[in-house]
């Protein structure tokens, strides 16, 4: 079983305008209710490979029922812990020409000790051996700095295997739990080991201090890069073909369920590497806010190009 876990998911109101007149009444053309959220991003994408998942998390007031009726009809199976607070509701203004999209995003709920401990309770309650635990997103308020800590921590003993995709301090937490994997993309990962990393040796070198520090695979996802996967013995890069992007929206969420995927499925490495590529590629074919479609990642995955990077030392 593969679980997904989002503590601070966001009902997305995406609004189309022909263009937006500040301190001025525009028209509406059109309006859509969106989950958002990157966990539930990675429980989409894996729906979209055919693969199952439960998306966890907090959810509250009308805005969060609204959400799990939206996922109840993707198809998306959740179990969230209720909060009294309202799930944020982040407006997304959209013009068609120049193409633009103008963010509001709220603050979010606050989230008491005893959701939090309800959150920790209901972990304990799901049968986690063999199972796969995509932890990743920001915190919201309220609940403890090493929030990530105490999850991997839990799930690992429990059994589970921990995804960690996060930033900043958020990484740096959940790295001491010493997640099975992490999915940092270039930028997270010089924020985390506080370096430039130009090359492919000093990136595959920061990846491999992460994996001796105790994380059994590191994968950094580099944009039309590709990405790498550094684990005991293995130095891989994947890339993917040039394509025609049509939006980046979700490409790093596609990639975690790829690889995630393809590791439940008993893949080589190797093979995980390819497919997270190709599913990280594929949501770029996509518009919007679309993740991966199962038809482009299986035209794409025989055309990643996959490599031993040489000159990275073990
Ligand atoms: N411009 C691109 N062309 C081709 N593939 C891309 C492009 N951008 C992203 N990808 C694919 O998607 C994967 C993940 O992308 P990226 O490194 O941008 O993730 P991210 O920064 O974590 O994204 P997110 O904003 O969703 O968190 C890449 O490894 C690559 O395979
Ligand atoms: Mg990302």
């Amino acid at each position: 079983m593969i679980y997904t876990v989002t503590l601070n998911p966001a009902l997305d109101h995406f609004i189309e305008v022909d263009g937006l007149v500040v301190d001025d009444a525009n028209r509406v053309k059109g309006e859509c209710l969106y989950a958002g959220g990157k966990g539930i991003d990675v429980s989409r994408a894996l729906r979209h490979l055919g693969g199952d998942s439960m998306a966890l998390g907090f959810i509250g007031g009308h805005n969060g029922r609204t959400m799990v009726d939206l996922l109840k009809a993707e198809g998306v199976t959740c179990y969230f812990t209720p909060i009294t607070r309202e799930t944020r509701r982040d407006i997304v203004v959209c013009t068609g020409k120049p193409r633009t999209q103008t963010m509001l995003n709220a603050p979010g709920p606050v989230v008491t000790p005893v959701e939090w401990h309800a959150f920790l309770t209901h972990l304990r309650l799901l049968d986690l051996r063999e199972a796969y635990v995509v932890v990743s997103g920001s915190l919201p308020r309220g609940v403890p700095a090493d929030a990530y800590y105490q999850i991997i921590t839990l799930v690992q003993k429990l059994g589970a295997r921990a995804v960690l995709d996060a930033d900043g301090p958020c990484l740096r937490e959940g790295l001491k739990a010493k997640p099975f994997a992490i999915k940092p993309n270039l930028s997270e990962l010089r924020r985390a080991v506080r370096k430039s990393l130009r090359t492919d040796a000093e990136i595959v070198a920061a990846a491999a201090t992460l994996n001796r520090s105790g994380v059994e695979i590191v994968l950094v996802s580099c944009g039309r890069r590709g990405l790498f996967v550094v684990s005991d013995g293995a130095r891989i890069r994947a890339v993917p073909p040039t394509v025609k992007v049509r939006s980046t929206v979700g490409a790093g969420d596609s990639a975690v369920a790829g690889f995630v995927f393809g590791h439940a499925g008993g893949k080589s490495l190797e093979e995980c590497a390819r497919f997270a590529a190709a599913t990280g590629t594929a949501a770029t074919l996509a518009p919007g806010n679309q993740l991966c479609a199962l038809k482009d990642t299986l035209r794409l995955v025989p055309r990643i190009k996959i490599h031993v990077v040489k000159g990275a030392s073990r």
